[in-house]
C-alpha cells in the first residue's frame, strides 16, 4: 500500500476509491513548488496539475516515486526525460476532455465573432444601442466562413467537426501529418502554414507546446492573416508571442482574438485587457466543465491504482 500525494482538489469519490484499495492519502492543495520536496519525499504516487512544475531536482528528492499523474493532457509542466531516468511512470488524461475543449474553442470563436462579451458588458452598464443597420457592436459571421486549423489532433479534428456539420465551414488544416480519413469525412484540405494564415477567417491553434511552436505566432504570422481575421488559441499562451498579438490587433492587422491561456498564467499582458473589441479572455477553462474534470480525475487515480499494484498505466506518455 502507498502513500498518493496530491496537489489536486480531488473529489471525495476519488479519494475513497484509492483508501479502499488501502493508499493513504495526503492532499497538499495549491502546495506551493518549496513544499513539494518535502511532500514528495515519502510519496508513492503524486497527482498533479498543470500549473506544479515536476522538475529534475523535485525528482531526485523522491526516493520512492513510481508514477506522476498529471490531470491534464498537456505535460510540458514535468521533465520527462528526468522522469524517464529515474523509471518514474507519467501518465496524462486525454481523449476525455476532447469535446469540452472544442466547445469551448466554439465559444470563444463565437463570441469574438459575435461580440458577446461586451455586448453583454454593456447591457449590465445600463446601454441599450438602438436598432440600426450600423449599430455599435455589429460583429462578424461565422457560418461558411473558412476555419483553418493549426494542429489536427483530436481537438483540432473536433473543432474542425463543429465548424464544417454546424456551421457549413470549408476547413483548412496545417499539420505535421495527413489526415486522409478526416479530409474525406470533412473535406478538409491540408495547406501550409502560410496558406492557413493568408486563407482562413477564423483561425483556431491546436498545437502543443513545443520549443518548435513557441511563439509560432510571431509578427511575421499575424502580418499573413486577413486583416478580417479572428484568431482562437485555447491549447498553450506561449504558442503565441503576446506582445506581437496586441500590436497585430491595435495595428488591425487582425480583427480579433479569443484566448483561454496566456504566456504567463495567471498574469494576462496589460495591453491586452485594455482591448475589447472582438477580444474575449478566459482564465484556461477548456476542460472546465463538471463532467469533464470527473472523469479527468477518474483517468488519473485509475492510472495510480494501476501503477501501485504492478499494473500497467491507463494512458502513458513517454518522452
Ligand atoms: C490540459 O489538459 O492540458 C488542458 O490545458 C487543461 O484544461
Amino acid at each position: 500500500m502507498g502513500i498518493v500525494a496530491c496537489t489536486a482538489d480531488l473529489f471525495p469519490e476519488h479519494i475513497e476509491q484509492l483508501e479502499a484499495a488501502g493508499h493513504e492519502v495526503r492532499l497538499f492543495e495549491g502546495a506551493v513548488h518549496d513544499s513539494l520536496s518535502s511532500i514528495l519525499a515519502t510519496a508513492d504516487a503524486l497527482i498533479c496539475l498543470l500549473t506544479d512544475p515536476i522538475e529534475s531536482q523535485l525528482l531526485d528528492q523522491a526516493p520512492r516515486l513510481q508514477i506522476v499523474a498529471n490531470v491534464a493532457v498537456g505535460y510540458e509542466n514535468i521533465d520527462m526525460a528526468a522522469a524517464e531516468e529515474k523509471g518514474i511512470v507519467v501518465t496524462n488524461t486525454p481523449d476525455v476532455l476532447t469535446e469540452s475543449t472544442a466547445d469551448h474553442t466554439f465559444a470563444l470563436l463565437l463570441s469574438a465573432a459575435r461580440r458577446i462579451a461586451e455586448a453583454d458588458a454593456a447591457v449590465r452598464d445600463g446601454e441599450f444601442p438602438s436598432w440600426g443597420l450600423q449599430q455599435p457592436l455589429t460583429g462578424i459571421d461565422v457560418h461558411e466562413k473558412t476555419l483553418g486549423i493549426v494542429g489536427m489532433g483530436r481537438i483540432g479534428a473536433a473543432v474542425a467537426r463543429r465548424g464544417h456539420h454546424g456551421f457549413g465551414m470549408p476547413v483548412l488544416y496545417h499539420s505535421r501529418t495527413p489526415k486522409p480519413d478526416l479530409e474525406s469525412e470533412l473535406d478538409a484540405v491540408r495547406v501550409s502554414f502560410k496558406q492557413l494564415l493568408e486563407q482562413s477567417d477564423f483561425v483556431c491553434v491546436h498545437v502543443p507546446l513545443t520549443p518548435e511552436t513557441r511563439h509560432l505566432f510571431d509578427a511575421d504570422a499575424f502580418a499573413c492573416m486577413k486583416p478580417t481575421a479572428v484568431l482562437i488559441n485555447a491549447t498553450r499562451g506561449a504558442v503565441l508571442d503576446e506582445a506581437a498579438l496586441v500590436d497585430a490587433l491595435k495595428a488591425r492587422a487582425i480583427a480579433g482574438v479569443g484566448l483561454d491561456v496566456f504566456e504567463q498564467e495567471p498574469s494576462v499582458h496589460p495591453n491586452l485587457l485594455e482591448l475589447h473589441e472582438h477580444v474575449v479572455l478566459t482564465p484556461h477553462l477548456g476542460s472546465a466543465t463538471e463532467e469533464t474534470r470527473v472523469a479527468m480525475a477518474d483517468i488519473a487515480v485509475r492510472n495510480v491504482l494501476a501503477v501501485l499494484s504492478s499494473q500497467p498505466p491507463l494512458t502513458p506518455v513517454t518522452v
